[in-house]
């Protein structure tokens, strides 16, 4: 937990604070990209290229946030992407505390399947929030298809499934780390709602993952739920294009927050490619990785994402302050959205175009 004395200004003070709380190989565990970490870095460089063109002299004395996902209004388009193990960050309460947080933010929470809180009691402390479910394809599909009658009995609204983890990625520090706390999980920090016949190892999960899986698995997913499906991971139009055709609902842009395949591109870079692929089909496209500020939101929301979603610093907030972290580092973020949208001179989404974000290179170029 963090000092009182401690000042909360912007989402990088929670990291800042939460890496001097926690054992440096659970520091690690939440903070490191794969391989080189050149993806990790990137997701937060790329949003710095981007440069504002604001609307000056109107109205803003009301500002209105709010959106649908998936036909769920929300209050303001940013939502919480699904990480593991938030039991580690927040003993006592975990994703319960995530839960309440989001929702009494006005977002939507998505649930990693590697959650240390069972869905039910997720559910319970959302209280009426929206929650969307996490899945994978596991060796074992019983265990994948349990996860979506949990999720869709508890209530949640949609399934999120992730394709693009059918390996982990390579971690140098979780290798050098391999015979640290991480690998040895207490009780509390398993992941509850998994059967999958593994005892107390966090590198045990690897094993269990179907990597013969393929679009037909999106098909079995659709033929045992009624619930929209997200598909997470997806960073070439012509996935997206799959994914349309395979009958999602959504696309979440995502590279795992650069944790899986290095030198991938920044989904800041690679979202208009996305959005352009599913036009016209109805399919709502979001984005996650190295959102940080009210300014970046504006960016992906200017670049065609309905809404974006956070990882880590939810766990940083947890870290910190528990609860009252993640619902600060989700309040800060808001405001922040907030602030940009009345300097760009926008009251609502629907005003925010294209044209007010640029690449850097439009001034290079540029001959004035
Ligand atoms: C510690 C950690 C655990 C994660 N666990 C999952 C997971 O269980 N399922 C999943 O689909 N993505 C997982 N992710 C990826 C996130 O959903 C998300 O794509 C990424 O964190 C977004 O980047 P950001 O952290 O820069 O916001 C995890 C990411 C981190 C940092």
């Amino acid at each position: 937990m963090a000092a009182d004395s401690e000042s909360f200004v912007c989402l990088e003070d929670f990291e800042k604070s939460a890496r001097k709380h926690l054992l440096q190989s659970r520091v690690d565990y939440f903070t490191d990209g794969c391989n080189e970490q050149f993806t990790l870095k990137e997701n937060i460089e790329a949003f710095k290229r981007y440069r504002l063109r604001p609307r000056l002299l109107r109205d803003v004395s009301k500002i209105d946030l709010s959106t649908t996902l998936l036909g769920q209004h929300i209050f303001w388009p940013v939502g919480v992407s699904p990480t593991a193990f938030h039991r580690i960050a927040d003993y006592a309460e975990g994703e319960k505390a995530t839960a309440r947080a989001t929702h009494s933010e006005g977002s939507v929470m998505i649930l990693s399947c590697a959650s240390t809180c069972t869905i039910e009691d997720v559910a319970t402390a959302s209280a009426s929030g929206i929650l969307w479910m996490q899945v994978m394809f596991f060796k074992r599909r019983e265990i994948t298809e349990s996860l979506v009658k949990r999720a869709e009995a508890a209530g949640f609204k949609a399934i999120v499934v992730t394709i693009d983890q059918p390996v982990f990625g390579k971690k140098y520090s979780i290798d050098k780390n391999k015979t640290s706390v991480w690998f040895k999980l207490h009780a509390h920090e398993r992941p509850v709602n998994l059967n999958l016949g593994i005892k107390d190892k966090g590198g045990e999960i690897a094993a269990t993952l179907d990597r013969t899986a393929t679009w037909e698995e999106i098909k079995w997913l659709k033929s045992i739920t009624n619930l929209p499906l997200v598909l997470k991971g997806i960073t070439t139009g012509d996935q997206a294009r799959n994914a349309v055709e395979h009958g999602a609902s959504g696309i979440l842009v995502s590279n795992h927050g650069g944790r899986q395949l290095d030198y991938l591109p920044a989904t800041i870079d690679v979202l208009p490619e996305v959005v352009a692929a599913v036009e016209g089909s109805g399919v709502e496209v979001y984005l996650d990785g190295g959102v940080r500020h009210g300014t970046d939101v504006f960016k992906a929301l200017a670049r065609g994402a309905r809404a974006v979603f956070i990882g880590r610093p939810i766990i940083w907030g947890l870290t910190c302050k528990g609860y009252e972290g993640a619902k600060q580092v989700l309040s800060i973020l808001r405001e922040e959205v907030n602030t940009t949208m009345s300097l760009m001179g926008c009251t609502n989404v629907n005003e925010i175009a294209p044209s007010m974000v640029v690449h850097e290179d439009y001034f290079r170029k540029s001959k004035l």
